[in-house]
């Protein structure tokens, strides 16, 4: 079974704040659309999810500079009609800003399509994006409309843009050129209004370099370019991030968890967060239901010592031998990361692109926290993050 890929919406009135629980609606307009869209119910309706609730503004953008004028960039570029790519670390609230930016859109009424790139398969990614014709290929029983096609007069929402391939770059570079498309199998173009959003946690300007980035299309998607700060460089948000997330989920587990102590704050305060606000998060809703400072504390210490933390405290004692130790550990799970995802995570390949043998690489790649196949790699397992029940 496929993973659930893909959300399609258009807010209503609870859009932001009471959104828990709304069913998501497809609005269309046109009725070839529409009428295309009924035949191709049963499976989109398995890849619509509850748009989920979004917090408050003043949480999301806080105190810190960067993220003011993050804010009236957003703003801004939400009432125009043109493509925007919203870079950040992973848990930096890169989906977050692109449902808010569709919510502000002149499209709003529309549908939100979100297509998770890394979650489908390459040789499906294709049929998914642009749709097929009846017998377009073995299997292909009847026409079937693509999320391009699906989020007509509304935004097209493509995460992990990095990890479409060149062919796919190019389709939808068109897209993007002349509004023009052409699912699979079919004689004629077929024109869409879409506002294109993208999102990735990598440096595109570096895939360029590698080749595997189209630089044209890299142009295309950023005519707007906003870029989230990690959370380590705005601390002076942790505090309300902290009280938001702890009222939040006393409230959804109906628990009576207590405010942090200080020195639980000030542990905050110092921790390099590699999950960014994901991680925070998941930290709070641990500590509501475990009820526990203890545990959070010394899961704390626990990460920061599985992590290289360039941030050098030169207020202590250093130990050099112990820091070297860190930032190899991290080099080579890195290194073995990005290898892993140039081989589409086939293990066997990568170990012999990395000239070790297959047993010493799943050694290293337990030892380093990743996971064991695609299917689980989250940025945010990757991370080292132990996600709380939910
Ligand atoms: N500014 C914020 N204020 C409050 N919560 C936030 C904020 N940013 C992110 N979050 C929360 O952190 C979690 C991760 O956010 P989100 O999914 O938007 O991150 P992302 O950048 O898309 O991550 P990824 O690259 O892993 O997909 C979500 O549960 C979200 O609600
Ligand atoms: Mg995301």
């Amino acid at each position: 079974m496929q993973r659930v890929t893909a959300e399609i919406f258009a807010p209503s009135k609870h859009a932001f704040g009471l959104a828990l629980g709304v069913q998501p609606v497809i609005v269309c307009r046109s009725n070839r659309l529409a009428n295309a869209m009924t035949t191709v119910s049963s499976s989109v309706s398995s890849l619509i999810t509850s748009l989920g609730e979004i917090p408050p503004e003043t949480v999301i953008f806080g105190h810190s500079e960067t993220m003011q004028s993050l804010r009236e960039r957003m703003d801004k570029v939400a009432s125009a009609n043109v493509p925007v790519l919203i870079q950040g670390e992973s848990g930096t609230g890169k989906d977050i800003i692109a449902r808010m930016i569709h919510a502000r859109s002149p499209w709003r009424t529309g549908p939100f399509v979100k297509v998770n790139c890394p979650a489908i398969p390459g040789t499906l990614l294709e049929s998914e994006l642009f749709g097929y014709e009846k017998g377009a290929f073995t299997g292909a029983y009847g026409s079937k409309p693509g999320r391009v096609e699906l989020a007509h007069r509304g935004s097209l929402f493509l995460d992990e843009i990095s990890e479409l391939d060149l062919a796919l770059q190019s389709k939808l570079l068109q897209l993007l050129q002349d509004g023009q498309f052409c699912r699979i199998g079919a004689q004629e173009d077929k024109k869409v209004e879409v506002r294109v959003v993208c999102a990735t946690n990598r440096r595109l300007e570096e895939e360029i370099e590698t080749g595997t980035f189209r630089q044209d299309l890299f142009y295309r998607i950023n005519v707007v370019n906003l870029h989230l700060p990690p959370l380590r460089e705005r601390r002076g948000d942790i505090e309300d991030l902290v009280a938001y997330f702890l009222e939040y989920y006393n409230r959804k587990y109906n628990c009576r968890a207590r405010a942090l102590s200080l020195d639980l704050m000030s542990a905050l305060q110092k921790y390099h967060w590699p999950g960014n606000i994901r991680e925070l998060e998941n930290l709070i809703k641990r500590y509501v239901i475990l009820g526990n400072e203890e545990v959070i504390s010394s899961d704390l210490v626990g990460r920061e010592q599985e992590f290289f933390n360039p941030d050098i405290n030169l207020d202590g004692p250093i130990s050099l031998k112990k820091l070297t130790r860190q930032a190899t550990r991290e080099l080579e799970r890195k290194v073995i990361l990005k290898v892993l995802q140039a081989h589409h995570w086939n293990r066997k390949q990568t170990a012999r692109a990395l000239s070790i043998s297959y047993r010493a690489l799943l050694y290293k790649i337990r030892d380093s926290g990743l996971p064991a196949n695609r299917s689980k790699r989250r940025p945010e397992v990757i991370a080292g993050q132990v996600a709380a029940a939910d």
